[in-house]
């Protein structure tokens, strides 16, 4: 039996009836339409799906979406202030060329973003770790970490305000 949640995605309240057993990505993808989010292995191993619970990177298709009810939920379609303005995690992953096929991109970038909003200055062998759950098929790697450094110097520069939170129903 369907279960009555509201999930704070992006600044936006969705609520929305969902089966138990179906993940945060089904419903994020599926249900919200917000394909940003990709699914590769589905079982945890490959960070394609990487979204921010409550401020944590998680991996969303090992989350079931009544889990994730009443949270903070930030997928990379919540990452830019605006359609013109990227934020600085996506801009320096474009100007580094760190983008192959794009499909762990979004992935990449949430786990970058959690690495630095923890870790402002993180040395390489720190955003090499911090990249451990993520896999590149394309095998861009060396770009990614480069376009983390970037994006590290850019934060420091940057004071982003907060999205407000605006109600809407599914
Ligand atoms: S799709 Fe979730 S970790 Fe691979
Ligand atoms: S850019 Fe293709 S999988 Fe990473």
């Amino acid at each position: 039996m369907k279960q009555q949640i509201s999930l704070n995605v992006n600044g936006d309240t969705y609520t929305l009836a969902v089966e138990p057993w179906k993940t945060l990505n089904e419903v994020l993808r599926e249900d919200l339409n917000l394909t940003g989010t990709k699914l590769g292995c589905g079982s945890g191993d490959c960070g394609a799906c990487t979204v921010m619970v409550d401020g944590r990177s998680v991996s969303s298709c090992l989350t079931l979406a009544v889990e994730a009810a009443g949270k903070e939920i930030l997928t990379v379609e919540g990452l830019a202030e605006s359609g013109e303005k990227l934020h600085p995690v996506q801009e320096a992953f474009l100007e580094k060329g760190a983008v192959q096929c794009g499909f762990c991109t979004a992935g990449m970038e949430m786990s970058a973003l959690f690495l630095l909003n923890n870790n402002p200055s993180p040395t390489e062998a720190e955003i090499r770790r911090g990249l451990s759950g993520n896999l590149c098929r394309c095998t861009g790697y060396n770009k990614i970490v480069e376009g983390i450094s970037s994006a590290a110097q850019k934060m420091k520069k940057e004071t982003r305000p907060k999205k407000p939170n605006r109600p809407r129903r599914r």
